[in-house]
């Protein structure tokens, strides 16, 4: 970490409570932030890692109402149901608060009281829609209406889904109201507001010229929106859920959900280290990143800098905000509304044991620099084809061969030949690499250093052959087989951020501890977490200001660290390993097929759903006629006699029909809906006098009347009755 640091607090985004999380927050936020904090950890570095549900805001009180319950229903059951998954996944946060915390109200609510106390905000009168019916006003997204920059339909007051614009409810065309499909009227009310404008010049100082480092998306964000000129932002809403204005008269009045969530961050810090808390919020010491969604960087960045700056008393910036781009499920926008999702939670429940093959998967597609695919077979692929092929495959058959020739024991290494020289040679170079990757938060290629050391572990095994030259020569087995044990170690370090379950089983094959740097869970309290089988097998409290010592159960053992990697003799010769082992098991193809099975019943019930709503929707009237314009149409009745298919088309019929007046030939695309056969015998309605026209060359005389619905179905209008064919029709 760059000298200037003394400790790092990294925070996530706090997830809305108001469904579960996904494949693609985890892809995007969590997963990222964990490997770093390990990372952090492993070095010994002090690391805060905060999260917590986000459980203010309308998307709650939206879905609640959806529901028949209470918001605080809805947010009490995800909130369990999201950190349950995190622990699940091995996501470690010193703490998983809620922003539905006593700590949090106060923490929140004085932070607004002292700006506005101290002038920080403007107020303003506006009108604002409001819905005659249900009697509240409409703020975010309880307004749907015509995006004004795609022309998509259901964009919300706050946000377009289908573009990624961000609106207001004032832009959109058409807007409904979602609590009752009423027209709004406009209301006055008034807000507090952030006057973003002054902040902008500072932004752009500290933005633009100060973090060209950024992520190019991050960066260009942030340009866009500062080059566009700032305006003062809303900081209260027109609602019941959420932190009341805490200012005399502000009745009705809650803080918007963007300007207390961000505060979450300070108050989960707060709540778990009451006393030293500001250390890591106001030192010049902290490294503090927020790990967030693309569609968070404007409020990172931009709005919760701004908040800070205005609130001063020494609150520190953030020094980086990596944030990812969108991670696609099957080659379809992931969406909570469509279902179109792989849950944390069901995933658990689906793939017990299989924790750290969706954060490999995860890792290895993030969506980093653009927006990226998530593929079931693309899952199976890299599993058996990385994680047991090659990382697995090589552990096994290095520890398999120690207990076979050696009684499980780390055998003496003897001379050196190229072959070791060259493969120990290269876990330096792989580590010099992994560490600017994740110090620069490339995980996926910081991913992909990791494996290369499984690689050249493979590679060697494979080439050096020992279970051939333990026929002759088991000097020379030694060495190889203690060579690949020093890999197996390496592996031990370097996957422990990316693949933490299969870190730890390694970790109790090779039986050795883990060094995993302080470890605030516990509080106020200076200690250091030193893991054995996963447990915590000493957890040392420490006088302040004192240095890590190992006692109990790991005295004496090995104990990785981040430091030893690339070492050329992390295990001692004669250190007994533990029994082997399976890192990783397979996935057959019936797992796989269960998934994209459930994928396929959710889009047959989707694309189901879109036709019956197409098939709801009327075209507009045509412009108006005049009764003589009308008369001037001879429709009547007329039996169709015969009916053949026109070759080589799909689509056309050739019929004869009695007219009543004459027998003719009428050509008409109705072979999509009737056969030939069916026709045969129907009495039918036609126009008439319609000029004759020639359709692949057959003569066709009038029209069959056909009533189209709003999905393209059709069917041919017959009177309720047979009559005489004929019969005129007007
Ligand atoms: N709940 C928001 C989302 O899911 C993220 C809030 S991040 C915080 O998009 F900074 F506001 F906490
Ligand atoms: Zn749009």
């Amino acid at each position: 970490m760059d000298k200037k640091f003394k400790r790092t607090l990294v925070t996530s985004a706090l997830p809305y409570a108001n469904g579960p999380v996904h494949i693609g927050h985890l892809a995007g936020v969590y997963i990222p932030a964990d490997i770093y904090v390990r990372y952090l950890r492993m070095r010994g570095e002090d690391v805060l890692f905060i999260c917590g549900s986000d459980e203010h805001g309308v998307p709650i009180t939206i879905k609640a109402r959806q529901q028949g319950v209470s918001p605080q229903d809805i947010v009490d059951r995800y909130h369990k149901i999201i950190k349950d998954s995190f622990t699940g996944l091995g996501i470690n946060f010193d703490i998983y608060s809620r922003t539905s915390s006593k700590v949090h109200e106060k923490n929140a609510s004085d932070f607004f009281r002292k700006l506005y106390d101290e002038g920080k905000f403007v107020t303003k009168e506006s009108e604002q829609y409001y819905d005659p019916e249900a009697k509240t006003f409409l703020a975010d997204r309880y307004i749907v209406g015509t995006c004004p920059k795609c022309g998509a339909e259901g964009a919300y007051g706050d946000q377009c889904e289908k573009c990624g614009s961000t609106l207001s409810p004032e832009e959109l065309i058409n807007p409904k109201s979602k609590l009752s499909g009423a027209e709004p009227i406009k209301k006055k009310t008034s807000h507090w507001y952030l006057p973003l404008n002054e902040y902008e010049s500072w932004l752009s100082e500290w933005i633009l010229e100060g973090h060209k480092e950024w992520r190019s998306n991050v960066y260009g964000q942030c340009k866009s929106w500062i080059d566009g000129g700032l305006q003062p932002r809303a900081v209260s809403r027109d609602l019941d859920w959420g932190v009341p204005v805490p200012v005399e008269g502000a009745e009705g009045k809650v803080l918007y959900v963007w300007f207390d969530a961000p505060i979450g961050y300070i108050s989960n810090t707060r709540e778990l280290l009451p006393q030293s808390w500001e250390q890591w919020w106001k030192s010049e010491d902290t490294k503090l990143v927020h790990f967030i969604g693309k569609d968070n960087i404007v409020f990172h960045c931009i709005v919760f800098p701004s908040m800070l700056k205005a609130y001063g008393d020494g609150y520190i910036l953030p020094d980086n905000v990596p944030s990812n781009e969108f991670l696609n499920l099957e080659g379809d926008k992931i969406s909570t509304s469509r279902n179109w999702a792989v849950w944390a939670h069901e995933y658990l429940e689906q793939f017990p044991g299989k924790e750290d093959v969706i954060r490999y998967v995860l890792t290895a597609n993030a969506p980093e620099t653009k927006d990226n695919d998530f593929s079931w077979k693309d899952f199976q692929a890299r599993n058996n084809s990385e994680l047991v092929a090659v990382f697995g495959n090589f552990v096994n058959r290095a520890v398999v061969l120690t207990h076979k020739y050696f009684g499980g024991k780390v055998p003496a290494r003897g001379t050196l030949q190229d072959i070791d020289r060259e493969t120990l040679a290269q876990i330096p170079q792989i580590r010099a690499s992994l560490e600017k990757n994740l110090d620069g938060y490339h995980f996926r290629e910081a991913l992909k250093d990791a494996m290369n050391i499984a690689r050249v572990g493979n590679k060697y095994i494979s080439d050096a052959e020992p279970w051939k030259v333990a026929k002759t020569d088991m000097e020379r087995t030694a060495t190889i087989l203690n060579v690949c044990l020093q890999i197996c170690a390496d592996l031990a370090i370097a996957f422990e951020p990316f693949t933490p379950f299969a870190a730890e089983k390694l970790r109790k094959m090779l039986d050795v501890t883990l060094f995993a740097g302080y470890d605030h869970r516990k509080g106020e309290q200076e200690t250091v977490n030193t893991y054995r089988d996963g447990e915590a097998a000493a957890l040392h409290t420490l006088p302040f200001g004192g240095t890590a010592v190992c006692e109990g159960a790991c005295e004496g053992g090995v104990r990785l660290e981040w430091n030893l990697l690339g070492e050329e003799s992390i295990l001692p010769e004669a250190h007994q390993l533990g029994a082997a082992e399976l890192l990783f098991a397979k996935i057959e193809d019936d797992a796989i097929q269960a998934q994209l099975d459930r994928l396929d019943a959710i889009r047959a019930e989707r694309e189901a759903a879109a036709k019956e709503e197409a098939a709801k929707q009327v075209e507009p009237q045509k412009a108006e006629i005049s009764f003589e314009e009308f008369e001037k149409m001879d429709i009547r009745t007329a039996t169709v006699l015969e009916a053949v298919k026109v070759p080589k088309t799909d689509k056309l019929l050739q019929l004869t029909i009695d007219t009543g007046i004459d027998r003719r030939t009428i050509v008409s695309g109705i072979a999509e809906y009737y056969t030939a056969e069916e026709m045969v015998g129907k009495q039918i309605c036609i126009l008439a006098n319609l000029a004759p026209r020639k359709i692949r060359g057959i003569e066709s005389k009038g029209m069959i009347l056909m009533a189209r619905q709003g999905d393209g179905k059709m069917r041919f209008i017959t009177p309720q009755e047979i009559l005489a064919n004929g019969a005129c029709i007007g």
